[in-house]
Order: structure tokens, then C-alpha cells, then sequence
């Protein structure tokens, strides 16, 4: 009698031990894999990146640059080449447009003789500021977030959903 209550204690003592060591350690797992897995749910980021010194940039027509960007997706930075169309306008501030077509992700053209910008996979048209004038694109040129420091131009390039109204990150 006295070595079965002894037994069942040692056996509840035993189930309490590693009760409390589940706990422990899930205590510990929750946040490892949170710090695992939540950076690679962010968006991809990419960092203020040179592209030009504002002496490049023509008055008369779009320019297309390319430059190297600083790309971060979860706990890795890579260096990626990027494009861009800048547009000097006439207050001397500066339009940078994504290279890609928001129709279907196509790469643009600048048409001088037309002074437009032509897609050549569907067709689609924008003015210089970047609005649709003919073809399926469902929304402007998309615009990127640019600034001048020190007599250069700065872009921090972004990627945006294709074949929507609405731009958004993609
Ligand atoms: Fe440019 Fe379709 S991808 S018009």
C-alpha cells in the first residue's frame, strides 16, 4: 500500500517535472520561432540608393539610369541592379518612375519623336507625367520615392502589385 502511494507520487512528481519543462522550453520556442519566422513575412526593403548626379539629367527628355541597390530580405543584404526613368521637370524637382510597366510587369520605352512613354507588350501609353493616354495598364506609372542630397539623386526602389487599379507594395 505504502510503495503504490509512493509510486503514484514519484509518477505525478515525474509528469509535474516535465510539465513544467514543456512549459519552459515553449516558453522559449514561441518567441525563437517568432524571431525566425516574422522577418521573412516582412516585405523586401531596399535602401536609399544612388543613382545619378542631378547634372545627368537632361531638361528636354526622360533619362533611364541604372545603379546598384541594397536589397534586404529577412536577415540577408544583397546588392541588386536596378532601373529607373527620371524626368526633369520645370521647377528643376525630379520625377522617378519604376521601369516597369503596371500592366503586366513589362519593361517601357521613352518615344521622343511622340514624347511618350510606349509599353511594346499590350500597347499601353503614358504622358510624361506618367498617366495612362491608350492600351490595358490600369493605372499610372508608378512613382518611387526620390531626394536630392548634395547634388545627387537618390531613389529608394519599391516594387508595386501588376494589373491593379491601386498601387500597392508588393
Ligand atoms: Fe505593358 Fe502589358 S505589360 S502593356
Amino acid at each position: 500500500m505504502t510503495e503504490d502511494f509512493s509510486d503514484s507520487r514519484r509518477k505525478f512528481l515525474g509528469y509535474a517535472i516535465a510539465g513544467i519543462g514543456g512549459a519552459v522550453a515553449l516558453g522559449y520556442a514561441v518567441p525563437l520561432v517568432q524571431y525566425l519566422v516574422e522577418p521573412a513575412m516582412e516585405p523586401q526593403q531596399e535602401q536609399w540608393s544612388l543613382v545619378c548626379g542631378v547634372q545627368d539629367i537632361p531638361a528636354e527628355e526622360p533619362k533611364s539610369f541604372t545603379f546598384y541597390s541594397n536589397l534586404t530580405i529577412a536577415w540577408e543584404t544583397k546588392r541588386v541592379q536596378r532601373d529607373v526613368w527620371v524626368v526633369k521637370k520645370q521647377d528643376n524637382s525630379y520625377t522617378v518612375f519604376s521601369p516597369v510597366c503596371p500592366h503586366l510587369g513589362c519593361a517601357y520605352n521613352w518615344n521622343n519623336q511622340k514624347r511618350l512613354f510606349i509599353c511594346p507588350c499590350h500597347g499601353s501609353v503614358y504622358t510624361i507625367t506618367g498617366k495612362v493616354v491608350a492600351g490595358p495598364a490600369p493605372r499610372p506609372l508608378d512613382t518611387l520615392p526620390a531626394k536630392v542630397e548634395n547634388g545627387n539623386l537618390y531613389v529608394k526602389y519599391e516594387k508595386f502589385r501588376l494589373g491593379i487599379p491601386e498601387k500597392v507594395l508588393a
